[in-house]
């Protein structure tokens, strides 16, 4: 009887984990157009791998983008989804994640009001 619960519990566990994580919605971030998650805020669980744009006011004016706990990162842009890149040092901040220490005010990097779309990507782990 109990032997039965507990394969039970090992089978869901087991289908639990070998779901694709990729297509879970893991990707939660905070964007606010001012610095310390202030001003107007959105917060959305973002699907990975996916390109997302910025609509008013957070267009090219969010100062706070902070992406939750988990392991992904995101790569804020400059253009547009499919937009072109044409500046030589690159359209992007680089990547950004929980532990990026300018989350809280892009200011600091001259990126306040530089990011017109984004897109996440989950941690590839190395073992
Ligand atoms: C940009 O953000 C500021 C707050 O930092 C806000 O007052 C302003 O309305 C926003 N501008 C646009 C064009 O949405
Ligand atoms: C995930 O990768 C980003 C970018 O390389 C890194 O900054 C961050 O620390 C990583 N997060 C975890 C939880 O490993």
């Amino acid at each position: 009887m109990h032997n039965a619960l507990i394969l039970a519990l090992l089978a869901v566990l087991t289908l639990t984990r070998a779901m694709p994580i990729s297509r879970r919605e893991l990707g939660g971030v905070l964007i606010c157009d001012g610095a310390n998650a202030q001003g107007h805020c959105e917060y959305g669980a973002y699907e990975l791998d996916k390109c997302y744009d910025l609509a008013a006011p957070l267009y090219q004016n969010a100062s706070t983008f902070a992406p939750d706990g988990e392991a992904f990162y995101c790569y804020p842009y400059a253009t547009s989804c499919g937009g072109v890149c044409t500046s030589p040092t690159g359209c992007t901040l680089g990547a950004v994640s929980f532990f990026y220490e300018h989350k809280f005010d892009l200011g600091a990097v001259g990126w306040e009001d530089g990011i017109a779309s984004f897109e996440c990507h989950r941690n590839e782990t190395t073992s």
